[in-house]
């Protein structure tokens, strides 16, 4: 089956460099960190790569974390702690909402806020935050979090992520992110101010947990590294996305404006078992998602990565164009 799916964006998760270095700390260092940062479980490499991170993403530090939903939850649990007003954007991982359990009091508007939790950018739904008029209505010791899980490797100078594809550098964005998606392993990460990273470094979250693994954080660097030196990495996955909205598009499917690898098709309850089957038999393989907060009949997410081919975007593009032609199904706008 040829796979649009998963969120590995820039095929960096079978990478040989990435591997690579994952499997020379392997040999080196072992399994697992062993114990927490705070006692011995702390290894160059997990240093390396925050101030990789630091340089990639613009701000002044970073903490890695072992992965990125706990990011989110011990940068709330320590940013939210004084109480402070808080407004989540409804559309933000459930991550950043579980959060609030930590502290905070909500508001309906950013506008009333002096913590603003969103993410950089919600590619099932082809749309993204105004994080320019966000930060604008935000006061001077406020915090602009930004969860851009979905938007490190992808947007942005070199796949930077949404806060640079917004032209924005400001000390009071918090930037939280994962290597589980367009980066090819596990982790997660904020970026943030030395002041902020600290502070969440001495949280119990941070304190008690286990180290990410050395071999983990090795193989973030490479890939960091990658983005960072070798700009036919993201070019590609922009070809490639390129080529899937024209595609699409030739075939008479209309196409959210934001161009992301993620492609959404509603699916009518009735037509679902009819094209999950000719995908199959066509060998393309495109999951069908039913989350809780969907709609009812699920939708089809067909996803471009860096690793296909023209001519397997094309065979995509056919039968979903067939489909989309003869059917009431929808690619989301
Ligand atoms: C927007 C967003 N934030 C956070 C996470 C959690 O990251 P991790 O899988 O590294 O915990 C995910 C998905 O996994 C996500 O899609």
């Amino acid at each position: 089956m040829i796979e649009f799916s998963g969120c590995d964006y820039l095929g960096l998760r079978t990478h040989p460099a990435v591997i690579g270095a994952a499997r020379a700390s392997l040999a080196a260092d072992g399994l697992g960190a062993g114990a927490s940062r705070a006692t011995t479980g702390e290894h160059p490499v997990h240093l390396a790569l925050e101030r990789a991170v630091a340089g990639f993403l613009g701000t002044e530090a970073a903490l890695l974390l072992p992965s990125g939903a706990l990011a989110n939850l011990a940068l709330c649990a320590t940013i939210l702690e004084d109480q402070p007003t808080v407004w989540v954007d409804p559309r933000a991982h459930t991550s950043l909402r579980d959060g609030l359990r930590f502290g905070g009091r909500e508001v309906p508007r950013p506008e009333e806020a002096k913590v603003i939790l969103t993410d950089g950018v919600f590619p099932s739904r082809g749309e993204e935050p105004d994080l320019p008029a966000l930060l604008a209505a935000l006061p001077a010791d406020g915090h602009l979090v930004v969860d851009d899980c979905h938007g490190t490797g992808v947007l942005g100078a070199r796949g930077r992520g949404s806060v640079n594809a917004a032209g924005l550098e400001d000390p009071r964005i918090v930037i939280t992110t994962t290597f589980s998606k367009a980066l090819g392993g596990a982790g997660g990460v904020i970026a943030t101010r030395r002041v902020i990273r600290d502070r969440i470094a001495a949280h119990p979250l941070h304190v008690g947990s286990t180290a990410l693994p050395p071999a983990w954080a090795a193989a973030g660097l490479a890939a960091l590294e990658l983005l960072r030196n070798d700009a036919t990495i993201h070019g590609r996955l922009l070809d490639r996305i390129a080529r899937a909205r024209a595609a699409l598009a030739a075939e008479g499917v209309p196409l959210p404006p934001l161009p992301l690898p993620v492609f959404r098709f509603d699916v009518p309850a009735a037509g679902t078992d009819g094209i999950l089957a000719e995908l199959k038999a066509t060998g393309l393989s495109v999951p069908h998602i039913h989350y809780p907060d969907g709609p009812p009949g699920g939708y089809l997410r067909a996803v471009v990565s860096a690793e296909r081919t023209p001519e397997e975007i094309e065979r995509l593009a056919e039968v979903l164009g067939r489909w989309y032609g003869t059917s009431s199904a929808h690619l989301s706008p």
